[in-house]
């Protein structure tokens, strides 16, 4: 072997070597965005993409735009820097695009302003990448004004359309889950109508109780997984009922003993209803406890926290609207009966800590004077 080969060869292994660093990168770099996206919803996906790209390409701004299909329009999704949240661009024929008609990334040294509204980014360099999913187009990514200065080079780009790649997999299915999930409430939603409609005196309790427990729970620690669980207990609280007797339901009059047993065994009904749902067990233990007592006097003698915090909010909410509208053996509350009834019974019926939620976002909603909390709790 002559020295001319044994430099080619030479040459041949080192970029041999540097690809394979480089796919080695690559492939760390996916897997690490793969389970830092994992679990998030779009929002949540969409600015951690916005925050990787922008450290990683050292840009002042960075923009996620979604495609409308209805409208043609690309809309502000999410976006860091300097942008207007109400930007959106008609089918055209600027750089946006562009980028989507040939699925490829366009980088953009000193861009002109004379491109629809993206005189907004102040752009030294532009770089914009489609964010395709499996089987759609979701959008673009937009990355601009470097803090060097400088414009986008061919390592940015790459760089650029992995993370986008990886991305819109995951805003896919995100958008897909968040699909499922509006068409199993709205599901939800009218069969708990079709339910109230057998019961005279329960019309719109169910959408009351949620609206109430999802407010008291913006006041208290939930994430946004534990809110939607939340959301859903909250409108099957009382699938149970479907079990009850109408005549017990619609009973004008007191109910007897019996008939109060009967009644008491809903929250045992409803869970059982929905038991061979596996992916809704925190839903059916929300359910299953929604009449505990917070001092353990309830139906199965639950007590404190071991009763589940999203059923402590129920429990709550449930006894806010009850004592808020007329029943056939009693009339509805005022609002400063409800609240000073919801006070005496806290730390015996009702969480102490839910109670205060529901006090503090009542004083925000009605107008009302109410002592000051710790007198109350
Ligand atoms: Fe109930």
């Amino acid at each position: 072997m002559n020295n001319l080969e044994t430099n080619r060869l030479k040459e041949d292994l080192q970029a041999t070597v540097t690809e394979l660093s480089d796919t080695y990168e690559e492939l760390s770099l996916l897997y690490r965005l793969s389970e830092e996206f994992t679990g998030l919803g779009v929002d949540g996906i969409c600015y951690l993409l916005l925050k990787k790209a922008a450290s990683s390409l050292s840009v002042r701004t960075g923009v996620v735009l979604f495609l409308d299909e209805d409208s043609g329009e690309l809309y502000t999704q999410a976006y860091i820097g300097n942008w207007d949240e109400d930007t959106t661009f008609k089918k055209g024929n600027n750089i946006l695009w562009r980028a989507i008609r040939s699925n490829k990334a366009i980088a953009v040294c000193n861009h002109n302003t004379h491109e629809e509204k993206l005189d907004k980014v102040k752009c030294n360099s532009l770089l914009i990448t489609p964010l395709n999913g499996k089987k759609q187009i979701i959008g673009v990514l937009m990355v601009a004004d470097k803090k060097d200065g400088r414009e986008f080079y061919s390592g940015d780009i790459k760089l650029l359309t992995t993370i986008a790649s990886q991305a819109a997999l995951f805003i896919e299915n995100a958008l897909l889950t968040q699909e499922m999930q509006v068409f199993l409430i709205e599901t939800i939603r009218s069969f708990v109508k079709a339910l109230e409609a057998s019961s005279l005196w329960t019309a719109g309790h169910t959408e009351r109780v949620t609206r109430y427990a999802l407010s008291i729970a913006e006041l208290l620690d939930l994430d946004g997984h534990e809110i939607e669980r939340l959301r859903v207990s909250s409108l099957l609280h009382d699938i149970g009922k479907i079990a009850t007797p109408k005549e017990i339901l619609n009973k004008e009059g007191k109910l007897d003993k019996e008939e109060w047993a009967e009644i008491r065994r809903h929250p045992i009904v409803g869970a059982e209803i929905l038991s061979g749902l596996s992916s809704f067990k925190e839903v059916i233990e929300c359910i299953r406890y929604h009449h505990e007592h917070y001092d353990g006097t309830g139906i199965h003698g639950l007590c404190g926290e071991e009763i589940p915090l999203m059923a402590r909010i129920l429990t709550v909410a449930d006894a806010f609207d009850a004592m808020m509208s007329d029943r056939p053996y009693r009339k509805k509350k005022t609002i400063e009966e409800t609240v000073r009834e919801i006070t005496t019974c806290a730390g015996k019926q009702f969480d102490p800590n839910v109670v205060q939620a529901c006090i503090s976002w009542v004083k925000s909603t009605h107008k009302i004077i109410l002592p000051e909390p710790e007198s109350y709790i």
